[in-house]
């Protein structure tokens, strides 16, 4: 069964521009998705970029993803996210880095992106897609902006292969500010139904779990630092939303996808 919270575009955004973007980037590095820099360099290995492809990553953050595939595979990135301080952090980062001739950011919607249609080669998301109220838009928008025969490639967290119950679901989207979440088909159904010829699916359930299961390790480790920095409150949020997840994953009730799909080239 397939919830649906009414969590705003502005929700999300007030968390990361708070504290929810910092912790993240705590837990997982400036990379804020599983796996960090390891499957940003093997979805851009499934994808084929090369030197000279012009990426959009839709939700880029702190744009860890895009000065990485500027950095190592001379692509040129743009970022577009919603929220101001995570564009701030990355323009920052990617001026230290010396890389604004390859990586730009632009504060947008996913779902309004301010990009022009049939101008990217390859459409990029990790683990941010979980954010957006409507994911039937959300793939007509990078079917869009991506050029006839160019890729669009995402990871994603999803529902998993057994079901969850209302209140397993009111804590782990409460606690992600997930609006709603997808499934490995659910997705297929939506690149499909935009014409996009569907090339790579996977559902990562164990590495999911196995991340999670680090992640609370990790923030129990961390307690005192997140307590000092962020309070005693937060840090028991965090602990237990982590944890909910974490056992959720264990018994396969979410996960974690991964799609390569290529948009034809008549189109
Ligand atoms: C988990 S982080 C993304 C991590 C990033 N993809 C990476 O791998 O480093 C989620 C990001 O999605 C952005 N976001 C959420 N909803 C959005 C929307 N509707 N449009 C654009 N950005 C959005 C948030 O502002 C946040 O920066």
């Amino acid at each position: 069964m397939n919830f649906t919270y009414d969590f705003t575009v502005k929700d999300v955004s007030d968390a990361y521009n708070g504290a929810v973007g910092i912790l993240w980037e705590v837990l997982m590095g400036e990379h804020i998705h599983i796996g960090g820099e390891k499957e940003t360099q093997r979805l851009a290995d499934k994808l084929g970029v090369i030197s000279g492809s012009y990426i959009l990553d839709i939700c880029s953050a702190l744009g860890g993803p895009a000065r990485f595939l500027a950095k190592n595979y001379n692509a040129s990135v743009l970022g577009v996210d919603i929220t101001q301080t995570m564009l701030d952090k990355a323009t920052a980062r990617t001026q230290e880095a010396e890389l604004q001739d390859k990586v730009e950011f632009r504060m947008g919607n996913a779902l309004d992106l301010p990009v022009k249609s049939n101008s990217i080669d390859i459409v990029w998301g990790q683990d941010a897609w979980c954010y957006i109220t409507d994911k039937s838009k959300l793939i007509q928008e990078a079917v869009r902006v991506c050029k006839p025969g160019g890729k669009i490639g995402f990871t994603d967290w999803i529902l998993g292969t057994n079901p969850l119950s209302k209140e397993e679901a009111d804590t782990l989207y409460e606690f992600m500010i997930f609006p709603n979440l997808e499934t490995v088909d659910g997705y297929k159904v939506l690149l499909e139904r935009n014409n996009c010829q569907v090339l790579e699916i996977e559902n990562l359930q164990d590495d999911f779990t196995s991340h999670m299961q680090y992640y609370h390790a990790k923030i129990k480790e961390i307690k005192d630092t997140v307590i000092e920095e962020f309070g005693e409150e937060l840090y028991k949020i965090a602990e237990g939303g982590i944890k909910a997840w974490k056992e959720a994953a264990e018994h396969k009730k979410v996960t974690r996808g991964l799609w390569i799909a290529e948009k034809p080239k008549g189109r």
